[in-house]
């Protein structure tokens, strides 16, 4: 019998290096029964739709003025509509930089997971590794979670712990994080599709 497809679907608004690593992660056939069916930005040109495009995938871009930090209505609709055109079994919010409302939360409930630069629950928002940073924490990481109305305050699926050493400066705290991103969002994806209840 073939093994049942686990149709994943990936927004993000810049570089995507993480839709890279899921992508890449497919390709080496280490993704489990998952498989990216489209990915979708906000962002004309943006990285990480180059990134689909190289592994074939359908890569789309969809206006969401005029706000810079959510979806208008009209603009949710048609997000709702592109994402359902693809059936996701798993919606991946990798780096995508408006706060997901209602409508889209109820079109695919339980499927949106989201991808965040710090040991939730500390330092939700933007500017998470930084403020780690600027803490003096000596261990930061990243969380994978359910996404909910509140914001990074879901479910947590998956974390990865980060050591900062203490001649580290950000930028070396911010790669040590984007490594671990790298390899905890594949992993939580993998074993979701493994789990069998979708
Ligand atoms: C990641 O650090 C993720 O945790 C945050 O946005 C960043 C996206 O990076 N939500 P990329 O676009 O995947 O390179």
């Amino acid at each position: 019998m073939e093994a049942m497809l686990y149709r994943v679907v990936i927004l993000g608004s810049g570089t995507g290096s993480n839709a890279r690593a899921i992508m890449e992660s497919e390709a080496a056939g280490s993704l489990g029964q998952a498989q990216v069916v489209g990915v979708l930005s906000d962002v004309d040109g943006a990285k990480i739709l180059d990134h689909a495009r190289e592994f074939g995938k359908p890569a789309v871009y969809l206006s969401a003025a005029p706000y810079r930090t959510k979806l208008d209505d009209e603009a949710e609709l048609a997000y709702i509509e592109q994402v359902e055109n693809w059936a996701p079994d798993l919606v991946v919010l990798a780096g995508f930089m408006r706060v997901i409302k209602r409508r889209f939360l109820e079109a695919f409930t339980g499927k949106i997971i989201n991808l965040h630069p710090s040991l939730l629950p500390k330092y939700p928002g933007l500017h998470a590794i930084q403020k780690a940073f600027e803490a003096g924490e000596s261990i930061t990481g990243c969380t994978v979670h359910w996404v909910t109305a509140d914001v990074d305050a879901g479910e947590i699926i998956g974390q990865a712990e980060v050591q900062i050493a203490a001649d580290d400066d950000l930028d070396i705290v911010e790669t040590k994080v984007h490594a671990a991103e790298h390899e905890l969002l594949p992993r939580v994806i993998r074993e979701l599709s493994q789990e069998g209840s979708f």
